[in-house]
């Protein structure tokens, strides 16, 4: 007796392109992102209608919508692994936004975290802003995703998505939607990177290493990373060092081993420290920023790829969006109650 192999796992996950990613991202999301291609059928996105919410710019969405492709693709996304596609080229997730907004609760949207974060922050309380969560169900669910890699903000997000997947299914007596999972990354696997000035990297504290930067900007940003003052041959704490701490993503137990045994002996001042970072990160990321000029100088090939993309990624939701419109009654094919 033979058996099937199991299906892939159907991955999913979109990333807003509201300004330069930066090293949290790229620990927390994009390297997992590209790891995970291996493991399933990975659908990656970059989430332009979610960015709308925030970024009312139309050359600068453009820019960052690009910047984000140019930068996926360098650090590892493989097209031929994972379709790679802006929201914005499969305009059927509005509306299945629109029809999973008739199943879910103004309580429940009431209760995102983001909203209220992003409002306290100054950013207008719009209708958009507010059912966000919706939009981002209907990413998930309209290629019918089954694992969805986040960082542990989006887990409210994902909790929402699976409220509206049962209730969409139970209210038309069909199974379109399976019931998605959040995939985090465990805890001490680098949770949250710290930025320049120790608080959570993020592009809205102003306080980021971004992937791509290089040369002087580069040294400036981490010759200028807030330490103590302690004086020169002194011990220092590497526990509490945040360029300790950034050191430690790129470095082996053992380089990280001697340089602890260096902070606590007093041997090596905040400066040197910084000098090993900046050696690491430049190490790490230099062959992805030469990948990086030569995609950027063929922009072409770029929008080749995304489209691609999209073509597959649309007819892929365009199938699901045929069950959706036939259960709930807006097609002409028959609902379950009338078969
Ligand atoms: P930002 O805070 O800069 O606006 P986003 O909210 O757009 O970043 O985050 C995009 C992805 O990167 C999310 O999955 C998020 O969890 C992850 N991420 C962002 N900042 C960090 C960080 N400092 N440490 C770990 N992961 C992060
Ligand atoms: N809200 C996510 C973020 O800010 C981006 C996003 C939009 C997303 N749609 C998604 C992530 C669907 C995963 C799945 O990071």
């Amino acid at each position: 007796m033979t058996t099937q192999p199991k299906p892939l796992a159907r991955i999913l996950s979109g990333v807003q392109p509201s300004g330069k990613l930066h090293l949290g991202n790229y620990f927390g999301a994009v390297k997992q992102h590209i790891e995970l291609q291996e493991k399933g059928n990975c659908f990656y996105f970059i989430a332009n209608y979610h960015a709308l919410t925030t970024l009312q710019n139309g050359p600068k969405l453009a820019e960052f919508t690009r910047d984000v492709a140019l930068d996926y693709l360098a650090l590892g996304l493989d097209p031929a692994k994972a379709v790679f596609f802006r929201q914005s080229d499969v305009p059927e997730v509005t509306e299945l936004a629109w029809i999973l907004s008739t199943v879910v609760n103004m309580g429940l949207l009431e209760r995102a975290h983001s909203y209220k974060d992003k409002t306290a922050k100054g950013f207008e309380a719009s209708v958009g802003l507010f059912v966000y969560p919706v939009l981002m169900a209907a990413d998930i669910l309209i290629y019918r995703s089954n694992l969805v890699p986040v960082g542990q903000d989006q887990v409210q997000h994902l909790e929402m998505t699976s409220d509206m997947a049962t209730k969409f299914n139970r209210a038309f007596g069909v199974e379109v939607f399976p019931e998605p999972a959040p995939l985090v990354p465990k805890s001490g696997q680098m949770a949250k990177v710290p930025g320049t000035d120790g608080q959570k990297m993020s592009k809205s504290y102003g306080n980021t290493i971004e992937i791509f930067a290089e040369g002087k900007p580069l040294d400036k940003t981490i010759m200028g990373i807030k330490t103590n003052s302690t004086p020169l041959g002194q011990p220092l704490d590497p526990e509490t060092c945040t360029v300790f701490a950034l050191y430690s993503l790129f470095a082996t137990e053992e380089e990280k081993a001697v340089l602890a045994a260096e902070y606590r002996s007093g041997a090596i001042g905040y400066g040197s420290a910084k000098k090993q970072l900046k050696a690491k990160v430049d190490g790490y990321f230099a062959p992805f920023r030469e990948k990086r000029k030569e995609l950027a100088a063929h922009p072409e090939t770029v929008e080749a790829i995304l489209q691609d993309g999209a073509r597959r990624a649309r007819a892929e939701a365009m199938q699901t969006m045929e069950l959706v419109r036939a259960a709930a009654g807006l097609s002409s094919r028959l609902s379950a109650g009338e078969r």
